[in-house]
């Protein structure tokens, strides 16, 4: 069975404060929202406690936005798995193509930290997509081919979520065709030896596309950065019809 997972990402916004009013915000919006979508928050290192305390008990799942490959070490700036864990994180994002793009993250670095994250019982969620270059090219569906087989080399696809994000959808408000959008889940279905791996969409998803992105039949699910911000359109995404 694909499992249904809304999943925010806050990127690099809200503080302690500001976090604990968009849960006062949120929360009583959830009280009737369908039992099988998992509602995910993936929130900045500092927000994770004071969120982790106020989730304790609800629906809602804890995210994280990177991990390290190792448990501990020199790696000065860095977050390990087993910190995650402790603080409450379930989920983590692996492979943003924001790091990619600014933090010179490879390939070969987002598999150590797949692998990182489920050995430790976190559930990452691993970013792929082309950038508008690549897509004007015709290169979508074998930069992603490549982008799958150079990061999922030994990870287990039983503990898995991918999203797939458009680069030049990403902070845009230029959404992807939803057709188009599940053409390409699609295909990274078919690369998959797990066919039930929850594949989300990405990319300016807002409450007004999200039904009609959530009624393609291969997307399983949401990542969202603008529109998780505010309690009200985090919501009407979550409850989407
Ligand atoms: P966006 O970001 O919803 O603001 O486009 C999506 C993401 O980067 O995960």
């Amino acid at each position: 069975m694909r499992r249904i997972i809304l999943a925010g990402n806050w990127k690099m916004h809200k503080t302690q404060e500001e976090a604990l009013e968009f849960l006062q915000g949120f929360m009583p919006q959830i009280e009737k929202t369908p039992e099988d979508r998992e509602v995910v928050l993936c929130v900045p290192f500092t927000t994770l406690g004071v969120v982790s305390k106020n989730l304790h008990g609800s629906r809602v799942q804890l995210g994280a936005q990177n991990v390290h490959w190792e448990k501990t070490g020199a790696f000065t700036g860095e977050i390990s798995a087993p910190m995650l864990v402790e603080i409450g994180a379930r989920y983590v994002v692996v492979g943003h193509s924001e790091r990619r793009q600014y933090f010179g993250e490879t390939d070969e670095t987002v598999n150590k930290r797949l692998l990182a994250a489920q050995s430790n019982g976190l559930q990452p969620i691993l970013c792929v997509g082309e950038s508008k270059q690549q897509r004007d090219a015709g290169e979508t569906e074998s930069h992603i081919i490549r982008q799958l087989e150079e990061d999922l080399v030994g990870v287990n696809q039983e503990n898995l979520v991918i999203a797939y994000e458009p680069i030049w959808a990403i902070g845009t408000g230029d959404t992807c065709n939803s057709k188009d959008a599940n053409e390409v889940v699609g295909l990274i279905r078919s690369k998959l030896s797990n066919a039930n791996v929850t594949i989300q969409y990405g990319g300016s998803v807002k409450p007004d596309n999200i039904d009609e992105i959530m009624a393609q039949p291969e997307i399983d699910g949401v990542l969202v950065g603008g529109a998780s911000l505010s309690p009200d359109s985090w919501a009407r995404i979550v409850n989407y019809k």
